[in-house]
């Protein structure tokens, strides 16, 4: 049975935002999950003075709610400050793209984990503690 996607799902999925690589990035973070085997990396440019993130730009092998995820969390992210950008959490990048399937949230965790790991990277690049991350069940 097909699952039942919203039309912002659709439209990311078919036509995904920042899709690519940053050279030189400020924070690069990469997440998996083991059970699916998706993988989603992300690329961070930071303004030095402001820590405002300017760019930011995503790689996804994966399903489509995956894909959908990881262009519509960058869209969130881009512009703000990476404060902010931590406090995205997986179910805001989910309402964002009006809803997921249940069996389908642990694909925008996988966002939510990617920028994390790539906020703590610019963090400990810039003499900075890292943020301890919060465990997902899923
Ligand atoms: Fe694994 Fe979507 S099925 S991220």
């Amino acid at each position: 049975m097909a699952l039942d996607y919203s039309k912002k799902v659709m439209d990311h999925f078919m036509n995904p935002r920042n899709v690519g690589e940053i050279e030189n990035a400020d924070g690069v973070g990469e997440a998996g999950n083991p059970k699916c085997g998706d993988i989603m990396k992300i690329y961070l440019k930071v303004n030095p003075d402001t820590k405002v993130i300017e760019d930011v730009k995503f790689k996804t092998f994966g399903c489509a709610s995956a894909i959908a995820s990881s262009s519509m969390a960058t869209e969130l992210i881009k512009g703000r400050t990476i404060n902010e950008a931590w406090d995205l959490t997986n179910s805001a990048v989910a309402e964002a793209l009006d809803g997921l399937p249940p069996i389908k949230m642990h694909c925008s965790v996988l966002a939510e984990e990617a920028i994390h790991t790539a906020l703590n990277d610019y963090r400990k690049k810039n003499g900075m503690k890292e943020i301890p991350m919060e465990h997902h069940e899923d």
